[in-house]
């Protein structure tokens, strides 16, 4: 199934893609800014969750507030990844050159395809991500860099959940990274500031 999305073409060729993934009830406009943040010379995908919930759009199914629809939940992040290999081919960018800039539900699925696919991502800037599924067993994910933007006081993405993904995101042999705010939920200035030095540092 194709996706909604909007793709920018970067003045660097060689610098990674930015895979932008919008909260819910985001669209693919929302992260644009962040893109111009964090590697304003790379090219930019944002794409536009399939799901819709009550009008919103999101990136797959929950039964409620942080339980997850965990069939939707694989066969969405199969959609995606497949999308990226379409997108890549047609558009002509290196597909084990993108990293994704999620936030929120955006977040999840990022986690998502780097729980379910070895090489989806380069790298990964997740904002306020949450578990994404339990009980797997991750792919190798050796020096894949991960950036994690946290909030202390995050009613929906509890501290206990951001130390659980950390643990098996470095479990799995990727290279974790938390930032911590005490603003919620909340995707603040500081909080890009800190990913954009982390990328500065990390990817390039
Ligand atoms: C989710 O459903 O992915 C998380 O609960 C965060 C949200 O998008 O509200």
């Amino acid at each position: 199934m194709s996706m909604r999305h909007i793709f920018k073409q970067g003045t660097d060729p060689a610098a990674p893609v930015l895979l932008l993934l919008h909260g819910t009830g985001g669209t693919e406009h929302d992260l644009l800014s962040l893109a111009d943040a964090i590697s304003p010379e790379s090219s930019v995908l944002s794409v536009r969750g399939n799901v819709l919930e009550n009008g919103m759009p999101r990136f797959f199914r929950r039964l409620a507030e942080g339980v997850f629809d965990l069939e939707d939940l694989v066969f969405r992040t199969e959609e995606l990844n497949t999308f990226l290999d379409t997108a890549a081919e047609e558009r002509g960018f290196d597909r084990r050159n993108i990293v994704a800039i999620g936030y929120s539900n955006g977040a999840n699925i990022a986690a998502s395809l780097l729980f379910h696919y070895k090489d989806a991502l380069r790298g990964a800037i997740l904002h306020h991500p949450m578990v994404p599924i339990r009980g797997k067993q991750l792919p190798e994910l050796a020096d894949v860099p991960v950036f994690i933007g946290a909030g202390t006081n995050d009613p929906i993405c509890r501290p206990e959940e951001t130390e659980e993904l950390t643990a098996l995101l470095n479990g799995a042999g990727a290279s974790v990274n938390v930032h911590w705010e005490r603003f919620g939920h909340q995707l603040t200035g500081t909080e890009v500031a800190a990913a954009a030095q982390w990328y500065r540092e990390s990817i390039q």
